[in-house]
């Protein structure tokens, strides 16, 4: 299957980036088609203008490829920091540029916008893996886990890709070394479990 991977984080030396490594190394053995976007190494620009908005606007060969890479996709994996219960500004910039009508969904004929989308994603899971330095307890009840809401209800399930699993690995600022292997070790078997070897998918 084709697997894409989204990679939102600065730092080459972040859990972040430990942890979409272990997906792509894990997706490998299970022998998938690995599609890695690092948004931050590939200079993603995530400033959408006013002609590519509408659903035929005009979109550069950058965007074009990302569109593609979606719509290929048999699977997806996000990875990315809790940034103010928001994923970094260069995720969202690719959230509004290659989810896109037409894309990853569009409206019934005579709907102008206002009711519900239809899916357009073929990608039958989805799968998120967030860090943050907050209980658990403090963001589902303080904050109200809005990364949850994004990922799950706003996009994927709007996008029709049914299969939802979402993990937030916390506290990461004061986690052990033991600890945030044992959370790798959880990243491999999530992986594996949702996208395991691909012979067991034909
Ligand atoms: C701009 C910014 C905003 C952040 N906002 C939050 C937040 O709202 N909630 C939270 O728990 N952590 C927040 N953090 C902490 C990051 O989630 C944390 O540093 C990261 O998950 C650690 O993973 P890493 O080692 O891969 O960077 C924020 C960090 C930055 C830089």
């Amino acid at each position: 299957m084709n697997i894409l991977v989204v990679l939102a984080h600065p730092d080459k030396n972040s859990f972040n980036y430990t942890i979409a490594q272990t997906c792509i190394k894990q997706l490998i053995e299970n022998e998938h088609s690995v599609i890695f976007h690092d948004l931050y190494r590939e200079n993603f620009d995530p400033v959408l203008n006013t002609p590519e908005i509408p659903k035929n606007g005009a979109v550069d060969e950058i965007i074009k490829m990302h569109c593609e890479d979606l719509t290929k996709s048999d699977g997806i994996i996000i990875v990315h920091p809790n940034w103010w219960g928001q994923p970094p500004a260069l995720l969202k910039g690719w959230i509004d540029r290659v989810i896109r009508p037409g894309i990853a969904y569009e409206f019934e004929e005579g709907d102008g916008g206002e009711g519900v989308p239809i899916g357009l994603l073929k990608a039958k899971t989805a799968v998120v893996f967030n860090t943050s330095n907050t209980s658990m307890d403090r963001e589902n009840n303080i904050f109200l886990d809005p990364l949850e809401t994004l990922w799950k209800n706003c996009i994927f399930d709007l996008c029709g890709v049914k299969e939802f699993y979402r993990k937030m690995f916390r506290i990461i600022v004061t986690s052990t070394t033991t600890q945030r292997k044992s959370w790798l070790n959880e990243v491999k078997t999530t992986v594996s479990s949702f996208f395991p070897l691909s012979e067991k998918f034909e």
